[in-house]
């Protein structure tokens, strides 16, 4: 028997926040809308697609995926876009495909039903706060729970759109976000990923009440006291905040992962003070010495940028200076894309796109040896998994405590456990191996 609800189609661009922004939009339409989730865009009554507005590309795309729901979408089903690129083009999407519904933007997530059924209703205000709003539990996964800390960002990165998109930063009160967190323990997880766009400036502001934690750091000591959570990661920290306390904890702690992002953007003095990232080269290369010293084994992500206006050879060579000394086992680098409400789009040193294609493959082809070198390095190893997600061919996937992909033959008996494995193999990005048997 076919369900009368209604359908609901999303598509997630962006980072994990947008994840979790979208899994509160699941939550809100299904308990107060009566939609149900669907995989099938043919299917769906609504088509929603959460947006990410960080370079051009992700906007460039929400605009060809519209075309694509025009066309594969059910007659009549509605349209809405929501996240980052609603919050800075708002009206402007609307004006310019008239098929979409609605617009909302990424700090309105909490208004999703009051604009599903308004015909051409646009909520973006970046000063709308929902740090108190109660979202039901909706969770793709199970195993490992998104936890919001923090809303909106106050740094001012010359390059960033996103406090345009998502506004000034507030943190969402301890004792609030610890219930969040029991919750999905008694749901199944072990894991819990902490989120804000600058997870360790926590506590700066707050809008209600007093607060328990005082500190990124403080708030980490009251999570890791949750019974039954094994596993906490938090997603990103910014180097500048990362001072002694914090590392402590991060090295001393038991239930957090020996893996971390820090974000480099550039390894040159010079371009991170036009960045206004507010630390230098050997701040970030004392940090990272410090971090491999109190946690020997280590993952260290960061982000890089090239082509940022103004960038020279030399300060290129300090950027690859900084991937060969800290080694990152995993880099994610982008194209410097100039965005509206940022100050370094005014610049007038943009830097030629030829010049800015040349250094990132350089920059990528010098990390894939030090990715490969490091993972190879796993062969041999016995790691501890925490399985998650099943996989076709009878496999299922895992992360080692440092984040780490693992694949192992099994079945779901394995889903929401944490065994060891032997690895006998690695590529690139996945690690092979065979579950330990007790
Ligand atoms: N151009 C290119 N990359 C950018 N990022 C943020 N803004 C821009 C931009 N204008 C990158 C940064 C950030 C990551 C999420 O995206 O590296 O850390
Ligand atoms: Fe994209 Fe940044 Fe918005 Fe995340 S916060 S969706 S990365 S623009």
């Amino acid at each position: 028997m076919s369900s009368m609800k209604k359908k609901l189609y999303i598509e997630t661009l962006g980072c994990a926040m947008n994840v979790r922004d979208s899994e509160h939009i699941i939550a809100e339409l299904s308990n107060k809308k009566d939609y149900e989730l669907t995989q099938n865009l043919e299917d769906a009554d609504l088509i929603l697609i959460n947006t990410c507005s960080v370079r051009e590309k992700p906007v460039a795309k929400l605009f060809s995926e519209i075309g694509v729901f025009q066309k594969r979408g059910k007659k009549g089903a509605k349209i809405g876009v929501t996240g980052c690129t609603a919050s800075h083009l708002g009206e402007e999407i609307i004006k310019r495909v008239p098929a979409v519904d609605f617009v909302l933007g990424a700090r309105n997530v909490s208004k999703i039903s009051e604009v599903v059924d308004k015909k051409h209703a646009v909520e973006i205000s970046t000063e709308h706060d929902e740090t108190l709003y109660e979202f039901t539990d909706y969770r793709s996964n199970p195993y490992k729970a998104l936890v919001n800390i923090s809303i909106g960002c106050d740094k001012q990165c010359t390059f960033c759109i996103v406090p345009a998109t998502r506004g000034e930063e507030i943190s969402i009160p301890s004792d609030l976000i610890i219930q969040e967190i029991r919750r999905a323990v008694e749901g199944g997880a072990k894991e819990v990923m902490l989120l804000g766009q600058n997870v360790n400036n926590y506590a700066k502001r707050f809008t209600a009440g007093s607060d328990k934690a005082s500190s990124f750091t403080d708030l980490l000591r009251l999570v890791s006291e949750v019974e039954g959570l094994e596993r906490i990661r938090f997603a990103s920290p910014h180097p500048l905040h990362m001072d002694d306390e914090f590392l402590q904890e991060f090295a001393t702690n038991p239930k957090i992962c020996p893996q971390i992002h820090v974000p480099l953007q550039s390894g040159s003095t010079n371009l991170l003070k036009r960045m206004k990232r507010g630390y230098t080269k050997e701040w970030f290369l004392n940090r990272c010495q410090k971090i491999r010293q109190m946690v020997p084994n280590v993952v260290i992500s960061t982000d890089i940028i090239v082509g940022f206006p103004g960038e020279s050879e030399e300060d290129f060579e300090d950027t690859i200076d900084v991937l060969k000394k800290v080694k990152f086992e995993q880099l994610f680098s982008f194209k410097y894309s100039p965005r509206p409400h940022t100050q370094a789009a005014e610049y007038s040193n943009q830097v030629p796109s030829e010049v800015a294609s040349r250094r990132l493959i350089e920059l990528q082809s010098i990390h894939k040896e030090i990715q490969e070198q490091s993972m190879q390095s796993q062969v041999g190893k016995r790691v501890s998994v925490y399985f998650e997600e099943l996989k076709s061919g009878n496999k299922v996937a895992g992360r080692t405590d440092n984040g780490r992909l693992v694949l192992v033959d099994g079945s779901e008996e394995l889903l929401g456990k944490i065994v060891d494995v032997d690895i006998d193999r690695a590529s690139l990005t996945t690690l092979f191996g065979k579950v330990v048997r007790q």
